[in-house]
């Protein structure tokens, strides 16, 4: 299949070439689009063959349910059962923003969207280019990122590409994705909300507007967020998280003793010796940006072993290191 790629600046959505892509969504085709968080790869969420398409291209397990992306609040009521408690306040404090909220669903959305759960994930992006293309499709885009499964997700169009090009119909190439972590996910359905994913709202900012919340450990026997079971965010490489900042050299050193090309990922501007050096940059907010792709850079330039510093679980950090965890195979 010869994929369509369509540029445009961030902050400017082309509303001629986004015709092009919400006829392709309107046709059962697949779209990859920029988001705040990370790319996305959509189907029309309403369109059982459409939503299909998603699993063969990224060869994502079928148990694994998508997140349904709109772009105004009358896309919302639809697609939901009802309203449940703390909500209304959410959507009012971070949509649009990397922030899913997962609601008992409408019968109208396919159970292939939600894997056969009775819930649906919900978001709706703040990135322009995503809100025009949703708004143009007129229907709800259901995506996961838009990355192979298994490997992190695209932040970069070169990132799109290298996974999806020749596999689906379209691709709007809209800039670097400012969060780089995907959206935070966060189930309302049950008693009391549940942190399922930490992402791009921190958990110290959803509290400060509905109280403290629950984290989801991934410890019980059916995951409460399917996804969080399967190995994901994995460059090709090893992943190396190091606890103390002392150590870094000597486990960059021990590596290359026994052979291995070894690449480091460094916080700020501290000096290391390794194969490749790549910097994540000097705040949480900017390694957050940067890691996916810098991930798959060192996969690019050949590393076999990839060395990264633990960062503080505070703020954006519980995002960071949740995907720097999985990474590394904990
Ligand atoms: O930032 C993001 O969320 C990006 C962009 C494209 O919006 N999307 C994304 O999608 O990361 P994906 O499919 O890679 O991750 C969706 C996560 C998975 O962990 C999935 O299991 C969970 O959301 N999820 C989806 N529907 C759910 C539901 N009904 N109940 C619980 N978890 C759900
Ligand atoms: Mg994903």
């Amino acid at each position: 299949m010869e994929t369509k790629i369509l540029h445009m600046k961030p902050n400017r959505p082309d509303q001629d070439k986004l015709n092009i892509a919400a006829r392709l969504i309107r046709d059962g085709e697949l779209v990859a689009f920029p988001t705040e968080t990370v790319y996305g790869l959509g189907a029309n969420a309403y369109n059982t063959t459409a939503v299909g398409k998603i699993f063969q291209a990224k060869g994502r397990p079928a148990d694994n349910p998508l997140i349904v992306h709109i772009s105004d609040r009358e896309m919302l009521e639809p697609l939901i059962r009802f309203m449940p408690p703390c909500a209304e306040q959410l959507i009012a404090a971070f949509w649009p923003g990397p922030l899913t909220l997962v609601f008992p669903k409408s019968e109208d959305v396919p159970a292939i969207v939600t894997a056969g759960l009775d819930t649906v994930a919900i978001r709706m992006p703040s990135h322009p280019v995503a809100h025009a293309f949703i708004y143009r499709a007129g229907v709800p885009i259901a995506a996961p990122s838009a990355n192979l499964s298994g490997k992190p997700s695209p932040t970069r169009i070169k990132d799109v590409v290298e996974d999806m090009d020749g596999r689906i119909a379209c691709i709007i190439d809209g800039g670097d994705c400012d969060v780089g972590l995907e959206s935070t996910v966060i189930d309302l359905s049950a008693q009391t909300p549940v942190i399922l994913r930490p992402g791009g709202v921190s958990k110290e900012e959803l509290e400060r507007v509905i109280g403290p919340l629950k984290v989801h450990e991934g410890t019980t026997e059916k995951p409460a967020s399917p996804g969080m079971k399967y190995r994901h965010y994995a460059p090709d490489a090893q992943v190396i998280l190091v606890q103390e900042p002392e150590r870094f050299q000597s486990v960059i050193d021990a590596e290359k003793k026994a052979g291995k090309r070894v690449g480091a990922l460094v916080l700020g501007d501290r000096h290391v010796r390794a194969d490749l050096v790549m910097r994540l940059g000097a705040t949480i907010e900017e390694a957050g940006k940067t890691l996916f792709a810098l991930l798959r850079e060192m996969d690019r330039q050949g590393a076999d072993i990839i060395i990264v510093e633990s960062m503080p679980e505070t703020g954006r950090g519980r995002a960071v290191m949740n995907r720097l965890k999985k990474a590394a195979g904990k």
